[in-house]
């Protein structure tokens, strides 16, 4: 089958690894099953991979991808979560010590067909095409779980979302604005800021920008260069909830700030197959449909992944096998 792979790993040029080519069909264990993939979005997880972040050398060449949406063996619509839990676990997949995601353990999802365990499987919802579908496991199921389930802002809340043309931070804004919060997002381009007001953003600020007043929450997915503005953002009390850092893993911890504006800082990765389910029905009682910069056939791959590394991208990139 066309596959695109992790051939190698390197921080310096994770695109040199980047293989698209045949790969052998899966052939599914117990409790597994083969998924006819129809769609399958790009996180900036896979250029992870790529770079050789939480990805066994050992295990190349691996299919990369998290995300799919596709039909199971039963002929059934469905959309693949990608948390797979270890042998024998039960409760919240995230919180399993030995959890992977696919792409790191097992093949992912860049392929015409993906094996998965059964109960990784949801049903996808029937307003979504495959290619909204796709991009739901991983953008807008960990941005449902910060928004939802950790930041403890109520509707009528004030949040901020830094870096709005990410995947997970455009879901976030559509999430926020559908469901009675004030949204307000930074973003480097005024692109994209346009972009997030017309998918409900209240207001839109240049990075850094000082804001009319302090806010309830802020989301983090952009690390050391948005980190201090989001704890000069939050009001004593507020909650930061942090899933991701594009820009690097060791920000200045501010702990004064911290401490004296008795800030919560709550890390946040993912969300179960229950919150996946959710955030489907949520998506068709709200017509929503996740932002989608460009849909590419999966041979056209490494475009794909080019755009997301140079940051030009506002929402989700999307591969069609
Ligand atoms: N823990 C989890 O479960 C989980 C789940 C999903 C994602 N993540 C992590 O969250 C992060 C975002 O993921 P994603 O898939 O949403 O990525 P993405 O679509 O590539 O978005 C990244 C965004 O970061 C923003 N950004 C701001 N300043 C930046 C800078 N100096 N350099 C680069 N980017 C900058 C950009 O927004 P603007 O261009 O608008 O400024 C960009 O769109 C990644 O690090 C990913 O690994 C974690």
């Amino acid at each position: 089958m066309l596959a695109v792979s992790a051939g190698s790993v390197s921080s310096d040029d994770p695109l040199g690894g980047l293989v698209v080519g045949e790969h052998p069909d899966p052939h599914p264990p117990e409790g597994w099953t083969n998924v006819k993939v129809r769609a399958a979005s790009l996180n900036h997880h896979d250029l992870w991979t790529l770079r050789g972040v939480g990805v066994d050398p050992a295990r190349l060449p691996i299919v990369l991808g998290c995300d799919a949406a596709g039909v199971d063996s039963d002929g059934k619509e469905v959309v693949v979560h990608s948390v797979v839990a270890s042998e024998g676990w039960s409760g919240d997949e995230t919180l399993d010590p030995k959890r992977t995601l696919l792409s790191e353990l097992h093949d992912g999802t860049f392929a015409q067909l993906v094996a998965v365990p059964r109960r990784n499987l949801v049903p996808k919802p029937a307003g979504l095409s495959f290619e909204e579908a796709a991009c739901l496991p991983t953008a807008w199921l960990t941005a449902y779980r910060m928004l939802f389930s950790n930041s403890g802002v109520r509707p009528g809340g004030t949040v901020l979302v830094q870096g709005a043309g990410g995947g997970v931070a455009s879901a976030l804004v559509m999430l926020g604005a559908a469901t009675g919060y004030r949204v307000w997002v930074t973003s480097r381009s005024e692109g994209k800021r346009t972009r997030a007001l017309e998918l409900g953003a209240d207001r839109a600020f240049e990075p850094d920008a000082r804001l009319p007043e302090r806010v309830d929450a802020v989301f983090e997915t952009v690390g050391p260069a948005t980190w201090s503005h989001s704890l000069k953002a939050l009001r004593p009390g507020g909650t930061l909830v942090v899933s991701g850092a594009t820009t690097g893993f060791n920000p200045p911890a501010e702990l004064n700030r911290v401490y004296f504006l008795q800030l919560r800082i709550v890390g946040s990765t993912m969300g179960n197959v229950q919150e996946l389910a959710e955030v489907g029905r949520l998506c068709e009682l709200k017509g929503l449909r996740p932002p989608i910069d460009r849909v590419l056939a999966l041979a056209e791959a490494r475009r794909g992944f080019e755009a997301m590394e140079r940051g030009e991208l506002f929402g989700k990139v999307v591969f069609v096998p």
